[in-house]
């Protein structure tokens, strides 16, 4: 039962969950779909637990009726899922690959047959390795010709019974573990290059953004940013400049840019002392200001706490905690700015991630404050070791209350006065995890899975299926 001091959620939220192409879908090599830069890192010795790729993932794209069904059955009001650009565009650009387009409209479809909203991720972190090839992927400029090509022929395709679009997934996280990690692809580590493929990002985001006012003008699209709030380790001054430093860097120098087409103040001036700001181009400026989202998509997992980095560095040396199970949501620090350090006053899931549910009514507060936008949340969820018990079922109690807490914490922000339209849990179904196979789970429904040994892929629904569903009858008013 809710504090009867506590706003309703809205009439019209959108309680959902979300999923990302590569990571369900499989059939890899069908209907004519062209090679993704993931179908090409994985295959790489080494870059995934025990080998394991998204050749079959747990096979959506012939399943995708079947697990239909059961967001029904569950009541979903909205599913995110993203499209593969190379089901699209086998290359990248050029001809379109009309049964890429035929899968995208019989799944759109089914969802409206069961009046549950679709919104479509347009990116969500596989390019077309043809365009890796071509001229570096996001490293080269033009990527924003190509991406906005590629959005508007989904804008034409599906922007009839499409309304909430989601530009980019995570840009902050697919840039990182790519250009500065070199855990994702193309597997490189160069600052300077980090910064000018995130211009790049944010151009395309940007033109994309601009061309959907005319195509899909009574739409709604934002980008999805990993938002992780950044807390003073202490009170002391040198510290709470540290969470300062890191707030700027880590989150406004994307969000900023979404925004307000701008970019932070004193990042900007470090970036450019460091000789590593991004080279910017006439007229990019007022791109970037003329492709404003309707909200702010925010994905939360855990805040990160910093401290002062004692470290006089000059140099930008991120030294990231990405590693084995470790999170990948936090860095270590930069000499000089801020140094990352574990916080005490809250739990770690087993994949070692802080959990926090305060940190999202934080962060709410936060986007709201600053950038006067609504929310969606695009995803949030808990990612565990599920275990099928003997009589079949899955116990996910700690994934109830993980989702429970968090769900009370958006109550609290929604009273507060944060305008939250919706809530997508990641995810639906289990589904593969970039790089750690099968074994770190998130979905409402079991998938029969594995990097190796049985698997026929049967679902099977959690006991979170049962209780998401009381939630969204009762529209949050039986959390
Ligand atoms: C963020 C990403 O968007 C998604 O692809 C990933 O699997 C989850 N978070 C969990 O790490």
């Amino acid at each position: 039962m809710l504090h009867e001091k506590h706003k309703p959620f809205p009439q019209d939220f959108l309680w959902g969950a979300a999923s990302a192409a590569y990571q369900i879908e499989g059939a890899w090599n069908v209907d004519g779909k062209g090679k993704s830069n993931w179908d090409q890192f994985v295959r790489i010795p080494g870059k995934t637990f025990k080998g394991t790729t998204g050749d079959v993932a747990v096979d959506h794209y012939h399943r995708y009726k079947e697990d239909v069904a059961l967001m029904a059955e569950m009541g979903m009001k909205t599913y995110r899922f993203s499209i593969a650009w190379t089901r699209i565009f086998p290359n990248g650009k050029g001809e379109v690959n009309q049964k890429g387009i035929d899968f995208y409209n019989q799944l759109i479809d089914e969802l409206i047959k069961y009046n549950i909203e679709p919104i479509v991720t347009i990116y969500h972190w596989d390019l077309p390795q043809a365009l890796q090839e071509e001229y570096g992927g996001w490293e080269s400029r033009q990527i924003v010709e190509d991406f906005k090509n590629y959005s508007i022929t989904l804008f034409q395709a599906f922007g009839d019974r499409v309304k909430y679009w989601v530009s980019l997934n995570e840009q902050n996280i697919f840039t990182r573990l790519g250009y500065q990690t070199a855990l994702h692809p193309p597997g490189v580590k160069d600052d300077k290059l980090y910064y000018q493929v995130n211009h790049h990002a944010s151009l395309a985001n940007a033109a994309a953004i601009k061309a959907f006012r005319m195509y899909v003008p009574d739409g709604k699209i934002g980008p999805s940013f990993a938002y992780s709030p950044a807390y003073a380790a202490t009170a002391k001054p040198e510290d709470v400049l540290a969470a300062e430093n890191a707030e700027e860097l880590t989150n406004h120098w994307w969000m900023d840019v979404y925004a307000w087409g701008e970019y932070p103040k004193a990042t900007w001036n470090y970036l450019e002392r460091e000789g590593i700001a991004p080279q910017i181009e006439e007229g990019d400026l007022a791109l970037l200001k003329e492709g404003k989202p309707d909200f702010m998509g925010v994905n939360y997992y855990q805040t990160t706490t910093y401290e002062k980095n004692p470290l006089d560095g000059a140099t930008l040396e991120a030294n990231f905690n990405t590693t084995g199970k470790k999170g990948t949501m936090e860095d270590s620090g930069i000499p000089g700015l801020y140094k990352t350090v574990s916080n005490d006053n809250l739990e770690r899931t087993n994949w070692d991630w802080n959990i926090d549910p305060q940190g999202l009514r934080i962060g709410l507060r936060r986007i709201t404050n600053r950038y006067k936008l609504p929310v969606l949340i695009s995803e949030n969820g808990l990612g565990e070791y599920d275990q099928v018990e003997a009589d079949g079922t899955i116990q996910d109690d700690y994934r109830i209350e993980y989702l429970h807490t968090h769900l009370v914490a958006i109550q609290d922000a929604i009273t507060d006065g944060v305008a939250v339209i919706g809530y997508c849990v990641w995810s639906f179904t289990d589904l593969l995890s970039w790089l750690n196979g099968f074994q770190k789970r998130y979905g409402f429904v079991y998938v029969n899975q594995h990097e190796e040994g049985e698997h026929d892929l049967r679902r099977i629904k959690k006991k979170s299926f049962y209780w998401y569903k009381e939630v969204i009858e009762s529209n949050g008013e039986k959390l």
